[in-house]
């Protein structure tokens, strides 16, 4: 274990960070900052500890699936084929991004609360594996058009299982007043999963829910499980369906500051995988296959930014701003959600930390702040590296051309060596869309 929040973090005897094994600040040189980090070997190393669990504990035919929000570019949905791991999607360009990866569709999941018919008609024209139905309505059109298709869609639906994962509020979506799903307890889900069972173009594999992120509590998934396999057993003995699929969600929490505690996550999925093996014997089912769609765990502590220092501001009495050249357009987490986040001066880890600042973005508005209450050098200056660590989640997929700045790349670092996934977002990109 390194002394850093993640162990894939380290130091060189001159004071300079690494990363994967590599010199931060020989990658800064090659590449230019802002820049995304994304550790390759952490990415599969992360997504192997869930499948071994699920191989060793789960029922048969379990898996886990990507939930590609987390971080959607095209090495990420070819790194996901290689494990041989499902992914889900929640829109037109996640889905264009898997295809032109090459992933085969067939194990893709469709996501979304408000699919237009224009997003069903596209992932049907693609042979996507399954829709995760959300609604009523949605459920409608997609029977109609698998019938003009004349095809049968798989479907799960998502159901509310009316848990609250105690996380931050924008980010909790599994209690029953939620715009996602249909909700168990007020009998709508079961409404739901009775006109499912009555259309024709459309099969079943079963149900889904997803309550939170970032979620550390013991036995959120224990929880969720149990709602929902009694859900099952409940429909199963009103109409002799048996749901062969129970996906749970993601949501995992990851360490972004030395206080977040560890979480195994082997030791999590043995947990979830014995409570689901005595629900069911309680419940006299077969256990269906286990689905989880991890997203942040998979990719939040293989990624790090860098970015350059400009501007550094002393206010007297009140406080130091030290500038950087990205902000809240390639990392709006803290600005959306207050996200703590460990920050490093990565050419100069030897030296004292003692002063308190804040670190700013480049951004027109206040508020765009990667993080406040940081310790840096007191000479910290024009040309310094800084490294926010634990990036790899929704830093790249939530990035924005806010102020018309473009997105940083995005470099991948394997066995030591660096190559670009995603080249930097040009001036000629950001006008190519204008008349
Ligand atoms: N499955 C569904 C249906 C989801 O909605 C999500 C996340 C996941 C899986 C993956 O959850 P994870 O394992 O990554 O926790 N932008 C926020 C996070 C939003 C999460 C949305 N849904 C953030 O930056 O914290």
């Amino acid at each position: 274990m390194s002394n850093f929040v993640c162990d894939n973090i380290g130091a060189t005897q001159g004071g300079h960070l690494t990363f994967g094994g590599l010199d931060t600040v020989e990658l800064a040189k090659q590449y230019g900052t802002p820049l995304y980090l994304m550790d390759e070997d952490r990415i599969r190393h992360n997504i192997r500890v869930y499948t071994e669990a699920i191989a060793k504990y789960m029922p048969a035919g379990s898996g886990i699936l990507y939930a590609s929000k987390a971080a959607s570019f095209k090495e990420m949905y070819r790194i996901a084929g290689q494990e041989g791991i499902g992914v889900d999607v929640v829109s037109p360009g996640e889905l264009m991004t898997a295809a032109a990866a090459g992933f085969d569709l067939s194990n893709v999941f469709f996501h979304g609360n408000n699919k237009t018919d224009d997003d069903i008609w596209l992932a049907m024209d693609q042979g996507i594996g399954y829709f995760v139905v959300d609604n009523a309505e949605e459920l409608a059109v997609i029977d109609r058009e698998a019938d003009t298709r004349g095809i049968v869609q798989k479907i799960l639906l998502r159901l509310t299982p009316g848990i609250d994962p105690h996380t931050y509020a924008a980010i909790n979506t599994g209690k029953v007043d939620s715009k996602f799903g249909t909700a168990i307890e007020t009998g709508q889900a079961e409404q739901l999963t009775v006109y499912a069972l009555s259309l024709k173009h459309v099969r079943l594999s079963g149900f889904h829910c997803h309550v939170g992120s970032q979620v550390f509590a013991e036995d959120v998934f224990e929880r969720s499980a149990s709602v929902m396999l009694e859900f099952a057993a409940g429909i199963r003995a009103k109409t002799g369906y048996t749901a062969g699929m129970i996906d749970l969600g993601g949501g995992y929490g990851v360490r972004y500051v030395d206080s977040d505690p560890y979480l195994d996550i082997a030791k999590k999925i043995r947990g979830v995988a014995q409570s689901v093996r005595a629900t069911c014997i309680r419940l006299s089912m077969e256990p269906p296959a286990i689905l989880l769609e991890p997203g942040r765990s998979i990719v939040a502590d293989a990624g790090m930014t860098l970015y350059t220092v400009g501007t550094v501001k002393h206010i007297p009495g009140y406080r130091n701003y030290v500038s950087i050249d990205g902000g809240m357009s390639d990392n709006p987490r803290y600005a959306l959600y207050g996200a703590r986040y460990t920050v490093l001066p990565a050419d100069r880890l030897n030296e004292e930390r003692k002063m308190v600042c804040t670190l700013a973005g480049r951004c027109c508005e206040s508020g765009d702040v990667i993080q406040d209450n940081i310790l840096m050098p007191e000479d910290i200056g024009r040309g310094d590296l800084v490294a926010v660590c634990t990036t790899g989640a929704y830093n790249y997929s939530m990035a924005s051309n806010y102020n018309r700045i473009g997105r940083p790349p995005v470099v991948m670092l394997q066995g030591g060596e660096s190559r670009i996934a995603v080249r930097r977002e040009s001036l000629d990109d950001l006008l190519r869309l204008d008349i």
